[in-house]
């Protein structure tokens, strides 16, 4: 052979290379899959690992990238945007075939997208939300309505107390401080309850939806606060603390004072069973095998929805011990 026809050989063989390892871009000749093994390479950046809620999708999400034959290349956040935006851009230069997340909190996010963007790897949200004005930052957005959330919980509210002319105390457990969730189901229950004044929100702070900080918020709630009827928590792990809080402080969960919560996890179920939570608001976390097809969809370019919404229900107690054994997470 000769030495021009060999540096051609060579020059063919890495350019097929560099296509197998998928090079970027918003979906490579006829969708193929990327990575060298010629998989799929997805990135996924986890918000942390929080609450139970967090822990199922976790596992949703591994265990369906297994079964759709795609490479997930893991990194948990810690509940930290700085670290969100490290792993991101690590994926970026990783070159691989999308990046999925769920941001921990809603701004700040255009300059790490438009890096993705330039690089031309398409970028899927789930779970959670950003708040970009530029819809061209991202593909797709796959996960529950959260305002819908709180007004369910709202809902509920309304309709409990609607016997009553009486002065109805809430207090407000939020979720982490800028997220989605928080900023969403607070929002909702608000725009429900205004319609009675007799619904006061008393006293309203952040546990991060975590269940240590859930039980702190609870135990200054209830020294802060003489008369409270109700806690609204935007998650279960957070209710699971505050009922810890209550029973310390000597008073009984679900009836002296009655509970609202979000998500829907087994021990919110088994609380519900026994009495100490009132209602749970569904939040579904087992989105691994929709974002899975969701990311193969973007990949080979296909056309999918901005918005994808998560089907979710409202539990009350007398529905929990029946609906426990059947609960997945
Ligand atoms: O983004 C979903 C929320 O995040 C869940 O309600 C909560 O439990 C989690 O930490």
């Amino acid at each position: 052979m000769s030495k021009r026809a060999a540096v051609a050989l060579v020059a063919t063989a890495m350019a097929v290379a560099l296509t197998a390892c998928g090079s970027g871009g918003g979906g490579g000749s006829n969708g193929a899959a990327g990575g060298s093994s010629g998989k799929l390479v997805v990135g996924f950046s986890q918000v942390g690992a929080e609450s139970g809620w967090r822990t199922a999708n976790t596992k949703s999400v591994q265990d369906a990238a297994k079964k759709a034959g795609v490479t997930l290349k893991f990194s948990d956040a810690q509940q930290k945007q700085e670290n969100q935006i490290k792993a991101i851009r690590s994926f970026i230069q990783q070159k691989v075939d999308v990046i999925a997340f769920s941001p921990v909190v809603e701004s700040g996010w255009d300059t790490v997208l438009k890096e993705a963007k330039d690089a031309k790897i398409p970028v899927v949200l789930t779970d959670r939300a950003v708040d970009s004005k530029d819809e061209s930052l991202y593909a797709s957005f796959l996960g529950s309505d959260f305002v819908e959330e709180g007004k369910k919980a709202g809902e509920w509210l309304v309709k409990e107390y609607q016997a009553t002319s009486e002065p109805v105390n809430v207090v407000e457990i939020q979720g982490t401080t800028g997220s989605a969730p928080a900023n969403d189901r607070k929002a909702g229950f608000g725009d429900v309850i205004k319609a009675d004044p007799k619904f006061k929100v008393v006293a309203s702070q952040t546990g991060d939806f975590t269940r240590a900080k859930g039980k702190e918020v609870m135990q200054a709630f209830l020294k802060s606060q003489p008369d409270i009827d109700v806690l609204y928590a935007h998650n279960d792990d957070m209710a699971l603390g505050a009922i810890q809080a209550i029973e310390e402080a000597g008073k009984k969960p679900g009836k002296d004072i009655k509970i609202i919560s979000v998500d829907g996890v087994k021990d919110a179920f088994t609380a519900m069973a026994d009495g100490k939570i009132n209602v749970v608001v569904e939040c579904n976390p087992l989105l691994g095998d929709q974002l899975m097809e969701l990311v193969k969809k973007v990949k080979a370019g296909e056309q999918v929805p901005r918005r994808i919404k998560t089907v979710e229900g409202v539990f009350t107690q007398d529905q929990a011990a029946a609906a426990l054994p059947g609960r997945q997470y």
